[in-house]
């Protein structure tokens, strides 16, 4: 058998697509603590474990994701880019546009008719609008994520926050909440003003486009996704496992480099 293997080392999960052929046969997400190599280790072990194979079985493995270059038992290293390009369009054929927010970073990805990757804008600079900016905020409400992310679908008038920066965003947020403001009125302002400055980053991209994908484990949260459907007039769709993307284009690659084609 032809197995192959993409690990995805985000900053904040280490996701893992085994493949046999073209054939999901493993996935696996676990966070990624404090040092990377360790996670990648770790959800190699546990991926060969659960599928009772052994390292050797596995005959190509390429890393992706923020710290790929230290998986040094990936025999290929491929942006991240080029992978969720891969991934989505494996899931998506017919989608052109790709919004991924991770826990530190989010993407833009503008795809050609045959997947290739035509543009792509990358916001790493700052912690407002990630992953890490909303799990913050769902503390302030001692919400956990799933519930934070269903809490908006209950605001009655969603709320304005005008601050982008997260420490004056948070300050926002509390002094809402000390006026009274409901809860769901003030997380769904949250979302919608993810969604806004996500918007002004995406929109040149997706110009005409009338369907967006949604990955990275951002799109797990509802009222994400449903204020990016509000503000871009796009239908938004999310892979079963938006998480795994990554690593699933990383192990369409394999497959690919152990066939000789590429
Ligand atoms: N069940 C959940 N519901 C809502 N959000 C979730 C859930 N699980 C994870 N998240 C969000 O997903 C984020 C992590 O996303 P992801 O796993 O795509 O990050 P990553 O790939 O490690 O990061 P990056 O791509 O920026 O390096 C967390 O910060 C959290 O906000
Ligand atoms: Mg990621």
């Amino acid at each position: 058998m032809d197995y192959v293997a993409g690990v995805d080392s985000g900053s904040t999960t280490t996701k893992l697509v085994i493949l046999d052929n073209s054939r999901i046969i493993g996935y696996h997400v676990i966070p990624t603590g404090a040092n990377c190599v360790r996670a990648s280790q770790n959800i190699l072990e546990i991926g060969l474990k659960k599928l009772g194979l052994d390292r050797e079985d596995i005959k190509y493995i390429v890393a992706t994701g923020y710290g790929r270059q230290k998986i040094d038992f990936a025999r290929s290293q491929i942006t991240e880019i080029s992978c969720h390009a891969k991934g989505v369009y494996w899931i998506f054929p017919h989608v052109k546009i790709i919004i991924d927010i991770g826990g530190q970073d989010f993407k833009v990805i503008k795809l050609g008719g045959k997947g290739q990757v035509i543009d792509f804008a990358m916001n790493d600079k700052c912690a407002a609008g990630t992953g890490r900016y909303l799990e913050l905020m769902s503390r302030i409400f001692e919400m956990e994520l799933e519930q934070f992310g269903h809490a908006a679908a209950f605001a009655q008038n969603k709320i304005d926050i005008t601050s982008y920066c997260t420490v004056f965003a948070e300050t926002e947020v509390i002094n809402h909440i000390s006026r009274g403001t409901p809860e769901n009125d003030i997380i769904a302002g949250i979302f919608h003003a993810v969604a806004k400055r996500l918007y002004s980053m995406a929109k040149h991209y997706i110009g005409s486009e009338k369907e967006i994908a949604f990955t990275g484990g951002v799109s797990k949260y509802a009222g994400m996704v449903k204020a990016l459907e509000d503000i871009t007039g796009c239908s938004v769709l999310v892979p079963s496992e938006p998480q795994i993307t990554g690593a699933l284009g990383a192990a369409l690659f394999a497959l690919e480099k152990l066939r000789g084609n590429n």
